[in-house]
């Protein structure tokens, strides 16, 4: 997941910026939109709040209710200037579409709109979108306006050619499609990564969800897990410039953005993918939810229940894969396990495991606590490693991913 900020200037193909924003949101992506005045003669901001769930902001000076905050992160306590705090939060910034007069002024580094001031302040991947009529587009002045901000580090994605919007033309200056809009912004994203991030260079593998095993064709021995600590990890460890691998077991969320992710549902699935993948990793995040046992003889139709009263499901142990991979560790790799454990004593059986799996930390997850854990989108845990333990206060599992992660830099 990355935060992305869209600057919407004033043009008819402002419509466009609507449809990337719900494919942006629809990847996974929080994203916040700043517009000019002109451009809300083209698009309301009411639908760029209903799509990101953010306020707009049109003005340097409007305080922003979320204090630069993006849509899934905690409000900061204290009142940030909007312009500054709102792309200083953002991985990547995006303006599109932007006119011929809103790149005059970026070229000639203009703060005096919203735009103009975050594109100064901007220290993440600048994009441009532009869209204008194709004559404006070839005039001599926007080529030159264009070519500086390209000078300036902005990443052009180029107009199409095709119909415009004044009757009867058609040409050069059309605003690139959506899904390719959103294409320019992952992979500047990517570029990001490559280039930097304090994870940059190292392989994460991260396993995800919980298994199912078969009881007969169409029942399983399942569990509660969902999949979206494990799917934060990995999206916050690409963000941060790592390679992820992501062995997904039955989850039913979007893929984390810029992640492998190989998909399996039984206990020994997860155990043979993980296991191909382990050698190559640098870093171990096992967050799945392992089955610990299976039933010993799935019947491979779907059991009737005619003529039953009752029944006996017999079931074995499955391998430990975190305890199987950790005896089979080469030094330099870091591996972190995690532990459901409801109340008392949780601290001694999360310590326990680590010890007994050969783990470099645990994250302790209380699952006795309402409204975190399985299938929530919040989590609280307690970092516990061989030196001192680590707490993470009730937060959205993308910030917990980020403490775990930072632990694993510690770490190493
Ligand atoms: N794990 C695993 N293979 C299993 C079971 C668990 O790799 N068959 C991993 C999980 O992914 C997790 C950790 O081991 O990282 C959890 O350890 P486990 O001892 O199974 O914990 P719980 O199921 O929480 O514990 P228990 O039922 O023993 O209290």
């Amino acid at each position: 997941m990355a935060r992305l900020l869209l600057g919407v200037t004033g043009g008819i193909a402002a419509f466009k910026a609507v449809q990337l924003v719900r494919l942006a949101t629809a990847a996974g992506h929080a994203a916040r939109v700043i517009q000019t005045p002109t451009s809300q003669r083209f698009v309301a901001p009411e639908t760029f709040r209903a799509i990101t769930g953010a306020p707009v902001l049109t003005d340097e000076f409007e305080p922003d209710p979320l204090r630069g905050a993006f849509p899934g992160d905690p409000l900061p306590t204290h009142a940030a200037i909007s312009h500054l705090a709102l792309v200083e939060n953002a991985d990547a910034f995006l303006i599109a579409p932007a006119t011929a007069n809103a790149i005059a002024a970026l070229a000639t580094g203009r703060a005096d709109s919203l735009i103009g001031s975050a594109y100064l302040a901007a220290e993440c991947p600048v994009l441009l979108a532009p869209a204008m009529n194709h004559r404006m587009w070839h005039h001599a002045a926007t080529r030159r306006n264009v070519a500086q901000v390209v000078a300036d580090g902005v990443t052009l994605i180029a107009p199409g050619s095709g119909r415009l919007a004044s009757k009867g033309e058609s040409g050069d200056g059309r605003l690139a499609e959506p899904d390719e809009l959103l294409a320019a912004v992952e992979s500047a994203l990517s570029g990001a990564r490559a280039s930097g991030g304090d994870l940059a260079g190292l392989h994460v593998l991260v396993s995800a969800g919980g298994t199912r095993e078969p009881i007969d064709a169409v029942r399983f021995v399942g569990n509660r897990s969902s999949g979206r600590m494990g799917y934060a990890v990995a999206a916050r460890a690409a963000a941060r410039g790592a390679e992820v691998t992501v062995v997904a077991a039955n989850v039913a969320l979007p893929d984390p953005p810029g992640c492998t992710v190989v998909r399996v549902s039984t206990g020994e699935e997860l155990r043979r993918a993980c296991g191909a993948a382990f050698d190559a990793a640098d870093v171990l995040v096992m967050a799945a939810a392992v089955s610990d046992f299976r039933p010993v003889a799935p019947a491979g139709g779907k059991i009737k229940k005619e003529g039953r009263a009752g029944m006996t499901i017999e079931l074995e142990a499955t391998a430990d894969v975190l305890a199987e991979l950790s005896a089979a560790r080469r030094p330099g790799q870091t591996l972190v396990g995690f532990a459901a454990e409801h109340g008392d004593g949780a601290l001694e059986h999360a310590r326990g495991k680590l010890t007994r799996k050969g783990l470099d930390a645990v994250v302790l997850n209380d699952v006795s606590q309402p409204g975190i854990a399985f299938d929530a989108t919040e989590n609280a845990v307690t970092i516990v490693t061989a030196g001192e333990d680590r707490q993470v206060a009730r937060a959205p599992k993308d910030q917990v991913a980020d403490a775990i992660l930072d632990r694993v830099l510690e770490l190493r």
